[in-house]
C-alpha cells in the first residue's frame, strides 16, 4: 500500500523527507514528487504550493498517477478557536471553503449543487491519531477546518469564518484536498500545527512559527505512518 504525505509548503515537508532519508524524485505537473519506502512501506511526498487549486492538482496526482491509497496531510493552519495556541496540533473531522460562495442563488455558503459544505476526514486514521497522541503524551484537539485562498489576517474575517462553519481553525488547501480524496475513495488525514491566530499580527507570527509548528506537525504525522506500517 502506498502512502501519500503532502504539504503545501517546502517547510511543511521538509521534516518529513529529512526523516526518510533516501528518496527517488520526479517531476510531474510543475511539481517534485519524492519517492521513498520507508520501514517497508511505499511513500510518496509532495509540497504542492499553497491554495485550493494547487492543492488539488498535487492530491489528485498522487493518488491517480502515484497510486497513493492513503493520503495525510501536513502543515500549519491559523486559529480560530481560543482554545488553540501557537505550536497546538488539530486533526480535522471535517473540512469546509470558507471562500464558496454562491449564496446569491439560496445556497449555503461553502455548498455547490452536487457537492456537500462539509467533506469528513477518514473515522479510522483519526482514531489512530488518538492512540498516537496518547503515545506520544501529546494533547491533539480535533474540530472543523475551513479552507480557503485567503491568508487571513483579520479579526472580522475570522470570526465570521468562525461563526459560519463552526471552524476552529483556517487554511487554503485542507477541503481541497478532502473534495479530491472524498471524489477517489481515498481515506485521507489532516492534522495542522497552530502557526498564528489569524488576527492583523498573523503574518508576522505566521513568518516566526511556520518552521517549528511544520515540524510539531511532521514528526505526528511521521509516528502516524510508523503506526499504519505495524
Ligand atoms: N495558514 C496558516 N495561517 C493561516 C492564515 N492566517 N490564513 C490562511 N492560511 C493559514
Amino acid at each position: 500500500m502506498k502512502i501519500a504525505i503532502m504539504g503545501a509548503m517546502p517547510e511543511e515537508i521538509a521534516p518529513i523527507l529529512e526523516k526518510v532519508g533516501e528518496y527517488k524524485t520526479t517531476k510531474y505537473a510543475g511539481n517534485i514528487y519524492y519517492e521513498a519506502k520507508y520501514n517497508g512501506v511505499d511513500l510518496v511526498i509532495a509540497y504542492s504550493k499553497i491554495g485550493k487549486v494547487f492543492s488539488t492538482l498535487t492530491a489528485t496526482t498522487m493518488c491517480e498517477h502515484f497510486g497513493a491509497k492513503k493520503l495525510l496531510f501536513s502543515g500549519v493552519a491559523g486559529a480560530i478557536s481560543e482554545k488553540l495556541k501557537v505550536g497546538d496540533l488539530i486533526v480535522a473531522t471535517k473540512l469546509a471553503q470558507h471562500d464558496l460562495d454562491i449564496t446569491a442563488f439560496g445556497h449555503p455558503f461553502g455548498y455547490v449543487p452536487e457537492g456537500a459544505v462539509y467533506v469528513e476526514a477518514d473515522k479510522e486514521l483519526i482514531d489512530l491519531s488518538k492512540e498516537v497522541a496518547k503515545e506520544m503524551g501529546k494533547s491533539v484537539q480535533e474540530g472543523i477546518i475551513a479552507t480557503g485562498d485567503q491568508f487571513v489576517a483579520d479579526e472580522k474575517r475570522k470570526n465570521w469564518i468562525g461563526e459560519k462553519f463552526g471552524a476552529d481553525a483556517l487554511e487554503m488547501e485542507g477541503a481541497s484536498v478532502a473534495v479530491v480524496c472524498d471524489a477517489l475513495d481515498v481515506p485521507f488525514f489532516i492534522l495542522r500545527a497552530i502557526s498564528d491566530a489569524a488576527d492583523m499580527d498573523a503574518s508576522f507570527s505566521f513568518d516566526e512559527f511556520l518552521e517549528t509548528s511544520a515540524v510539531e506537525s511532521a514528526e505526528f504525522i511521521m509516528k502516524m505512518v510508523d503506526k499504519l506500517v505495524d
